[in-house]
């Protein structure tokens, strides 16, 4: 689908005895409700439980040192350590005997000890200890109680969890870019005040990134960014797709933003590109999942991509990721975020739940709508009994994914129209990555990048 320039947007409400009259915030002040099934995460709910089928990392390495460290994930309070034999450990947050919380709790060889009256709990949740008791006391305590425990596994400086039944735990998913050649993924971090889904909306909303980071305040990424394009939306097995292809002189700028359900995202370049120079499958700035801190607060934990194929090595300092997360740095003051929002404004001023009532999608809005879409469709199946599909269930492995920068040298053709062009040269670009599917590594890149160069050289689709 295209949507080619601006006066696309001047549609016309159908409700216009509600909408058009002046002066009408009496009338418009009444706020529905939020739609609390696609939002809500939290334990017992069917979003946190269609959530609670995937392995989300919780938090980086480096945060966590010789202390147990105190993580809200999924709307539960937990505990995050390393014992002294190196274990990691993700544990419910209250003792089981009287409630102390294990944060103050000492990491020993083996588990973690409460403060309060010293049980000894294995990483698994299992209770070593109870000491202080009659042994036969102890002893049945040992056999008939458990700290709640969640599966752990450490992945290049990010630490991921898996929170849902143990019988239905998944394969830990392995995409193409967790091992792309002589790129440094650098873990990073994003706190945001707002429901997850605002967060993870913006990734099938390519068409703000020519808004929000390059005409409303300053061009964050790169000036070209401004440039509108036309759009395309894919839907395939467990991913959307959304496709920008703009002109940029005698170049055509294909950058690729994608995810793969519930939470994974990557996207082109931040800084690598402009869309000047010819660039075959560059690939994304980030590999990043968005995960629910609770219904009013979101993490994204990601990894920075630098490298040849990723962002500028220059980039990869204390700021790098934040401007690669969202166009700005995160911690600034609210003079600042007035003057130069980036994702962080746009999203938490929705407010801490955005009611998608209050809404009007319009057709740069079809990735946005596809989301919620699909999203309705799994939990639905999941309340059905049937279990979400896995990415390693279906899909190749390593999985393949998209997000990614496409610059060919390709002028415009006199006597035809530049839209319909991009549009074309943009869906022949998609048709080989997923063509390129049955490849893996340097096959697949070869492969894609001659492809590529074929298609620059001929011109036409
Ligand atoms: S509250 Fe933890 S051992 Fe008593
Ligand atoms: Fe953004």
């Amino acid at each position: 689908m295209s949507i080619g320039k601006l006066n696309h947007f001047n549609v016309a409400f159908t409700d216009r005895s509600k909408r058009s009259s002046k002066y009408s915030g009496y009338r418009l002040s009444q706020i529905p409700e939020p739609d609390g099934e696609l939002t809500r995460i939290g334990p017992g709910t069917i979003c946190g439980e269609y959530f609670r089928r995937y392995w989300h990392p919780v938090a980086m390495t480096r945060q966590l040192g010789d202390l147990p460290k105190l993580i809200r994930i999924m709307g539960e309070d937990l505990v995050l350590f390393r014992d002294r034999s190196d274990r990691l450990g993700l544990v419910h947050r209250h003792c089981p005997h009287r409630n102390a919380s294990l944060e103050y709790g000492m990491c020993e060889d083996r588990g973690i000890r409460c403060c309060y009256h010293g049980w000894l709990f294995d990483v698994d949740g299992t209770i070593l200890e109870v000491p202080g008791q009659p042994i036969k006391v102890s002893q049945k305590i040992c056999g008939t109680l458990r700290l709640g425990a969640y599966p752990t596994r450490e992945y290049k400086g990010l630490i991921f969890a898996y929170m849902g039944p143990p019988e239905k735990q998944p394969e830990f998913p392995l995409y193409d870019t967790f091992d792309l050649p002589e790129m440094e993924m650098v873990p990073y971090t994003a706190h945001y005040r707002c429901n997850w889904l605002q967060v993870l909306d913006a990734i099938v909303d390519p068409i703000h990134t020519s808004f929000l980071h390059s005409r409303a305040s300053r061009p964050q990424f790169s000036q070209q960014l401004g440039e509108l394009g036309v759009l395309s939306f894919y839907h395939r097995p467990l991913r959307l797709i959304g496709l920008n292809t703009r002109r940029v002189n005698d170049h055509i700028w294909a950058r690729v933003n994608e995810m793969v359900f519930p939470n994974f995202t990557q996207a082109g370049a931040a800084f690598a590109t402009d869309g000047t120079a010819v660039r075959y499958f560059g690939r994304s700035a980030f590999t990043r999942w968005v995960v629910p801190v609770d219904d009013h607060n979101t993490v994204a934990l990601a990894w920075a991509n630098f490298g040849e194929r990723g962002d500028p090595p220059q980039y990869n300092t204390a700021d790098g990721p934040e401007l690669i997360e969202q166009g700005e740095v995160i911690d600034r003051s609210y003079e600042e975020r007035q003057r130069f929002p980036g994702d962080a404004e746009a999203v938490e001023g929705m407010g801490p739940i955005s009611v998608h009532k209050r809404e009007h999608l319009l057709p740069s809005d079809k990735g946005v709508a596809m989301l919620r879409r699909q999203l309705k469709n799994e939990l639905h199946e999941l309340k059905q009994g049937n279990e979400p599909a896995q990415p390693m269930q279906i899909l190749p492995t390593p999985v393949p994914t998209y997000g990614s920068d496409t610059v060919l040298r390709l002028p415009k053709k006199e006597d035809a129209d530049d839209s319909s062009y991009l549009q074309a040269v943009g869906d022949k670009i998609m048709d080989i990555l997923f063509a390129a599917d049955r490849f893996t590594g340097a096959q697949r890149d070869e492969w894609l990048f001659q492809q590529l160069k074929d298609l620059e050289t001929r011109g036409s689709v």
